[in-house]
């Protein structure tokens, strides 16, 4: 049913060797990866610190000319926004519960020339979609809670992800539906059937030896949807 490169694959960096950043994103985009998943997250909003747009800004000079795809776990994340934007985010998203005004979050993404996504917290309700669906460049459903890589999978998220394909089918619009956190060669297939289009990966791809043969089993088994 889906082509390959229908579905995108965004290794996280989160799982990446960070004393080598530039070199391990260079090796996976080498190895077929579509974009580059960059998660940012504040000790605040999600318990955890990791990096902010010095290093967005630093894998743009590295040489990095592949979308990145900026999930901010932080809040507030209107300023970050802007910084990002001017570090060389390519799609910046956010969680609505860290937002005061999320409509101005996202257009204020938009006025950056950045894709806009919303993110929903496996217990966020469906209810954020009503009034932002129609501003959004997608939705990025989390299948764990966020804050770490290497969590497993929560099969609840599957029928959320049906729900919004549908809502997303009913709008009209070419709005991508990502899904983050748990995802491996075992649950991708899952995944895509129930209507995602664009994948996060971190350990699955960056705790494996060959990221290529990493790739191309994750392909391998979207390819059986
Ligand atoms: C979790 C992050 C994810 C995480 C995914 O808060 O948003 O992007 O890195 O890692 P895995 O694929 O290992 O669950
Ligand atoms: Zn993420």
């Amino acid at each position: 049913m889906t082509t390959d490169k229908s579905v995108l694959i965004a290794p996280s960096i989160l799982s990446a060797n960070f004393a080598c950043l530039g070199a391990e994103v260079d090796a996976v985009l080498e190895a077929g990866a579509d974009l580059i998943h960059f998660d940012v997250m504040d000790n605040h909003y999600v318990p955890n610190l990791t990096m902010g747009p010095m290093v967005c800004e630093a894998l743009r000079k590295h040489g990095v000319t592949a979308p990145i795809d900026v999930h901010l776990m932080v809040k507030p994340v209107d300023r970050l926004i802007v910084d990002f934007a001017r570090a060389g985010a390519s799609w910046i998203s956010f969680h609505p519960e860290a937002s005061e005004h999320v409509d101005r979050s996202i257009h204020l993404i938009r006025e950056q020339g950045c894709r806009a996504g919303l993110v929903l917290n496996p217990a966020s309700p469906l209810d954020w979609l009503d009034y932002t669906l129609d501003s959004l460049d997608f939705v990025l459903l989390m299948s764990v809670n966020p804050g770490f890589g290497g969590q497993s999978f929560l099969p609840q998220v599957l029928p959320k992800i049906q729900a919004v394909r549908e809502r997303i089918n009913a709008s009209g619009r070419a709005v991508r539906l990502e899904v983050d956190g748990g995802i491996k060669a075992a649950n991708i297939a899952q995944v895509v059937a129930a209507g995602a289009d664009t994948i996060v990966a971190g350990s699955a791809i960056f705790g494996s030896e060959d990221y290529a043969a990493t790739l191309r089993e994750l392909r391998a088994a979207i390819e059986t949807v």
